[in-house]
Formats: structure tokens, C-alpha cells, sequence
């Protein structure tokens, strides 16, 4: 465990290095003299936990914690003499986890200390992600609503479109300029038809009838029709299936398009990231059961390319949110297969670093394979 230490004054920060030198601890102490210190060494190595002085040669805790921008993927505790305990209160409010009252009872009281910390902001991460999951959950349904209300009325219309272009194409049959015009036509309404069939797709995935699939199988087939495209581009791809996944209730055809969207996708950031070959141009493909749970399986694409910005992980799953140039891509490929996933009960995850990685995890639930198979 990384413990990053923020205090000036060398009697305490002996008090606390003391408290954690239990003789089977393995606990990392770093230690930061300053503010300013402070940030070189969060930026080096994320600790696990800060246990901050309220009072800093350069500053205060308190300024530090509310100044905006200041996102932490870890909790900071207070460390506080008597007297200014209102300005702790301050420091909390400004969203340090809690603060400690120095006394030599509260420094040999540390450990349990950071332990019960560690514990609450671990809870309150998750209760986090589960609302913000929720929350897009219900968005990604009511942007599922609309794009299919538009899409149905766009098909009739556009249906209209390509069956005149087709009939201006038979009639034009000697009249070679007009004649490419109208085939003109006729093309891009098959594109519009397309895409709004996709969009159709993201919003209800019509019904093929599940099936007992094995989807390390169905991930070797679709790495027989990609896998070429990739090996010519560098990309080290392998699949990792644990010997313990059984076959899954689903529906192949949509599963297949889910599996070539991401492959798709990760293809497209290592290219970005390395334009040529590179060892660590890699995609890795896992199926594994999620150890919490027997009932759910995970496929996993971790993908060592260009990453998400964090600003805009919750907007990839939307319908038509694209970064690459129109001609590359028209932003269906993660909201289709979100809605596919959804249809089978499971769940699409993302998790990112931009500049190092993207895992997206599908985790399907296991149940009614069985009745299937009966
Ligand atoms: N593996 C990945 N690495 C980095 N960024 C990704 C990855 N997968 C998706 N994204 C980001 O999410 C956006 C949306 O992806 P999505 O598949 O929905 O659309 P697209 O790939 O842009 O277009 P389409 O799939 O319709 O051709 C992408 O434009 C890209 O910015
Ligand atoms: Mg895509």
C-alpha cells in the first residue's frame, strides 16, 4: 500500500513512519515536505491515500483541496492540531475524506485509521460509478427513443428516394452523364438507408433466436475476417479464453457485430497511436468469468492505443458521437453494440487512460443457456 505522507514537520512525519513499521507491514510511505512537493510526486506515482498537514510552508490544505481542477483518484485525510479544527471542518467540506486531531494516541491509532478510510471511500467510488451508470443507462434509452422515432420516419422517405433514382437509372440506360448522376443518388440513399438501419439496430435489435453460442469460437471467426487487415497493419493480437466459461445464451449474428465494432475501433487507436509497427502495438482479447459472480462472463478488449479523454468517456456510447473524420466513421458502432449487449442483459464497460489504454468489457449473464439447450 502507497501512503503519500504531506507534513514539514520531521517530528511527525517520524511519529507516522513509526506507526506503519509493524513488522509484516507493507506499507509505502513517501514523503512530501510542500504543496508544491506534494504534486511532483502525485504526478510520479498515484499513492493510495494522503495524509495531509492542514499547514504547509506553501500553503494550506484547505486552498489546495477546493481549488478547482483539482481532481483525485484517491482520498486525503487531514492532519490537524487542536486549535484549528474549524478550518479542518473547512477542509472536508472542500472534500478531504476526514481529519485527525495529531496526538501520539492518534498517530499509533493510523493504520486502523487509514484502513477504515480506505474501506468508506472505496464504497463511496462504487456507489459513484453505479449512479453514473444508471444515470447514462436511462440517457442512452431515451437517445435510443428519438434515433428511432427519426430513423422510422427517415426510411419511408428515403425508400421513396432510391426507388426514383432506380427508375431515373433504367430510363437514362444511352444517356451516360445524367445516367452517373442518378446512380449518384441512388448511392448515397443507400448510404442514408444504412445508416438509419443501423440506427433502427441501436434501438431495437430485432429478434434472431438465441442460441447456445461458444464464444471463443465466435471470436476466432471474427478474427479470421479481420485478422489478415491487422497482421498487415503490426497489430499483435491475441485471444485468452479461461477454461471454465461455458456457452452463452445469445444471439450470434449480433454478438459477431458487437465483437468486429471494438476490434474495429481498438484497430483504428493503434493506428493512431503508432502509424507503423511497433512491439507494443497489441490487442488482447479475454473471456473469463467474473470472480465475484458465477453467473456472468466477461469479454474483454483491452487495446494499448490512443485512449479516451476523460472529458469524453461518458459521450462514446451516444448515437453519432464520432472523433474520427466523416469519412472514417459515423459514431453508431459503440451505441449499436451497447444496445445489442443490453438486449442480451449484460452490460458494456469503458475504462481508459488516455495515452495508454482502452479495455472495453462486455459481461453477459450466464442464465438460460441451459433451458436452451433442453
Ligand atoms: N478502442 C478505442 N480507443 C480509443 N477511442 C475509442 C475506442 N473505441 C471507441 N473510441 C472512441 O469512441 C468514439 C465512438 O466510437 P464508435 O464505435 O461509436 O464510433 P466510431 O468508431 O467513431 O464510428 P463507427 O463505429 O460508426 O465507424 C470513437 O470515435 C472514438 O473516439
Ligand atoms: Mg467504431
Amino acid at each position: 500500500m502507497r501512503i503519500l505522507v504531506v507534513e514539514d514537520d520531521p517530528a511527525h512525519v517520524l511519529a507516522i513512519t513509526r506507526a506503519f513499521k509493524a513488522p509484516d507491514s507493507w506499507v509505502d510511505i513517501a514523503v512530501a515536505g510542500s504543496l508544491r512537493d506534494y504534486r511532483l510526486r502525485v504526478a510520479e506515482q498515484v499513492p493510495q491515500i494522503v495524509l495531509m498537514d492542514l499547514n504547509l510552508p506553501d500553503g494550506r490544505a484547505v486552498d489546495l483541496l477546493s481549488h478547482a481542477g483539482e481532481e483525485r483518484p484517491f482520498p486525503v485525510l487531514i492532519l490537524t492540531a487542536q486549535a484549528d479544527e474549524k478550518i479542518a471542518v473547512a477542509a472536508m467540506k472542500a472534500g478531504a475524506l476526514d481529519y485527525i486531531v495529531k496526538s501520539p494516541g492518534a498517530f499509533a491509532e493510523l493504520p486502523r485509521t487509514v484502513g477504515r478510510a480506505l474501506r468508506e471511500w472505496n464504497l463511496c467510488v462504487r456507489e459513484k460509478q453505479a449512479q453514473a451508470e444508471v444515470l447514462r443507462a436511462s440517457q442512452l434509452a431515451s437517445i435510443g427513443e428519438l434515433a428511432a422515432g427519426v430513423a422510422h420516419e427517415i426510411n419511408n422517405p428515403v425508400n421513396g428516394v432510391i426507388n426514383y433514382a432506380q427508375m431515373l437509372v433504367n430510363r437514362l440506360g444511352g444517356d451516360e452523364v445524367n445516367r452517373q448522376l442518378a446512380e449518384g443518388i441512388l448511392r448515397e440513399g443507400d448510404r442514408i438507408a444504412a445508416i438509419v438501419g443501423s440506427l433502427l439496430a441501436f434501438a431495437r435489435p430485432q429478434a434472431e433466436a438465441k442460441r447456445p453460442v461458444d464464444l471463443g469460437e465466435l471470436l476466432k471467426d471474427c478474427l479470421l475476417l479481420v485478422g489478415a487487415q491487422l497482421r498487415k497493419e503490426g497489430i499483435v493480437f491475441g485471444i485468452e479464453v479461461a477454461v471454465d466459461v461455458p456457452a452463452i445464451a445469445a444471439r450470434k449474428q449480433h454478438l459477431q457485430q458487437v465483437f468486429l465494432n471494438l476490434i474495429s475501433n481498438a484497430r483504428y487507436a493503434l493506428n493512431e497511436k503508432y502509424p507503423g509497427k511497433n512491439p507494443d502495438k497489441v490487442l488482447e482479447i479475454r473471456v473469463d468469468m467474473i470472480e465475484t459472480s458465477k453467473g456472468f462472463v466477461r469479454i474483454s478488449f483491452h487495446d494499448h492505443g490512443v485512449g479516451v479523454p476523460r472529458h469524453l468517456r461518458d459521450k462514446v456510447f451516444n448515437p453519432f458521437f464520432t472523433t474520427k473524420p466523416a469519412d472514417r466513421g459515423t459514431g453508431l458502432g459503440l451505441s449499436i453494440s451497447y444496445g445489442i449487449i443490453k438486449d442480451h442483459g449484460g452490460r458494456l464497460l469503458l475504462d481508459s487512460e488516455e495515452g495508454s489504454f482502452t479495455t472495453l468489457s462486455i459481461e453477459l449473464p450466464l442464465r438460460d443457456a441451459e433451458a436452451i439447450r433442453e
